[in-house]
């Protein structure tokens, strides 16, 4: 299978370090819009073919492009894909917003492609396994469940641009693992701000969200990238005959069990790192993280092959976007917003 790169960033090299671990995959071509970087990248990489622009890349022939565009450029990508029927492997968020999703749904759909979205964190054991109680009926059906994330971005990382804020570009991951334990989320209230840093970085820093599930389980999520250090993302469950399940994110990229309470059941391993002071440098969380994209990345090539969904389609992460861009409608206007 020849697999193209689009954007040659940071994640890109997670995405071509894990292809080149699959038998048969070849990373056969990168695009960026900054020729130079494409050309540094592809050089390092040791991939053959170099574009300036995704439609010449497709056009030279690959069988699945992965997208690790900024956000707002991730539907583009994925619109060249469908025009030249070629799979496509997205990075997270899906999109800027709910409206460019949909168009990419429907173009991916109409052209009978595959369309994956990227949201390793499903694969990390101790989410999976709250997945499975749940399949198998150890857990569940559940009521409530939370987020509380405490992290930590300073002046420089929100001086690059198009940094998303801290619901869109980190959250994002963990309520996209409340909405796939507790399932479709039918209202959302929330407020979102930009309180510790400059308002001038254009994302909220601060956002407190209601969630009411179509089950009628109730969830809440309290985000910031405020905290210095950062103290990590705790995301929980709990079910109505008390049993409750969580994960803990920390150091950043590191998730494990901290909470579960199933009976017949060992407690949870603990595993945290005492005595840490210091954020990780944002090379090293994505270190922490790299696994898991790869597992992903080998389901999605497995999903081509076998002509089946791959596990997280782009319908799915769309579910996530659709929350977080429930709760920006929220604080603008104040009011609860009904999902469809
Ligand atoms: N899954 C995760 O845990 C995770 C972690 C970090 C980032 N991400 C996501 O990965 C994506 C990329 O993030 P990054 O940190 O690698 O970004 P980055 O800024 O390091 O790299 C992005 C690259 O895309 C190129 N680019 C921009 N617009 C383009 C276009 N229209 N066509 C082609 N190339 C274009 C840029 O020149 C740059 O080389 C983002 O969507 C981000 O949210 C995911």
């Amino acid at each position: 299978m020849r697999v193209g790169v689009l954007g040659c960033g940071a994640i890109a090299r997670i995405h071509v370090a894990a292809l080149r671990t699959i038998a048969g995959v070849e990373v056969t071509a990168v695009a960026d819009v900054v020729p130079r970087r494409a050309h540094a990248f592809a050089a390092e990489h040791g991939i053959p073919h170099v574009f300036a622009d995704v439609e010449l890349m497709l056009a030279g022939g690959v069988d699945a492009v992965t997208v690790c565009t900024p956000h707002a450029a991730h539907e583009a990508g994925v619109l060249a894909a469908a025009r030249h029927r070629v799979h496509v492997l997205c990075e997270k968020p899906l999109a800027n917003d709910v409206a460019q999703a949909k168009r990419m749904i429907v173009a991916a759909e109409g052209a009978g492609i595959r369309f994956g979205a990227i949201f390793q964190r499903r694969f990390w054991p101790a989410a999976a396994r709250i997945r499975a109680a749940l399949d198998d009926g150890r857990l569940g059906p559940l009521i409530s469940g939370g987020v509380v994330a405490r992290l930590h971005r300073d002046a420089g990382y929100y001086a690059e641009p198009g940094r998303g804020g801290v619901l869109m570009t980190q959250v994002i991951h963990h309520i996209d693992l409340l909405q796939w334990w507790l399932g479709r989320a039918r209202r959302v209230t929330g407020h979102r701000a930009t309180l510790a840093n400059d308002r001038s970085i254009g994302v909220e820093d601060t956002a407190g969200v209601l969630i009411e599930f179509a089950s009628g389980a109730i969830a809440t999520v309290q985000a910031g990238t405020t905290f210095r250090p950062g103290l990590g993302v705790q995301v929980w469950v709990s079910d109505a005959a008390g049993r409750t399940a969580g994960v803990t994110e920390y150091p950043e990229g590191v998730g494990f069990t901290d909470v579960w309470t199933v009976p017949g059941e060992p407690p949870p391993i603990l595993r945290y790192e005492p005595g840490r002071t210091a954020d990780l440098p944002l090379a090293d969380v994505h270190d922490r993280l790299a696994p898991f994209h790869a597992v992903q990345i080998a389901d999605f090539v497995a999903a081509v092959r076998d002509g089946r969904e791959p596990a997280v389609t782009g319908r799915d992460a769309f579910h996530s976007l659709e929350i977080v861009e429930a709760v920006y409608a929220s604080s603008r206007t104040g009011r609860t917003v009904e999902l469809g």
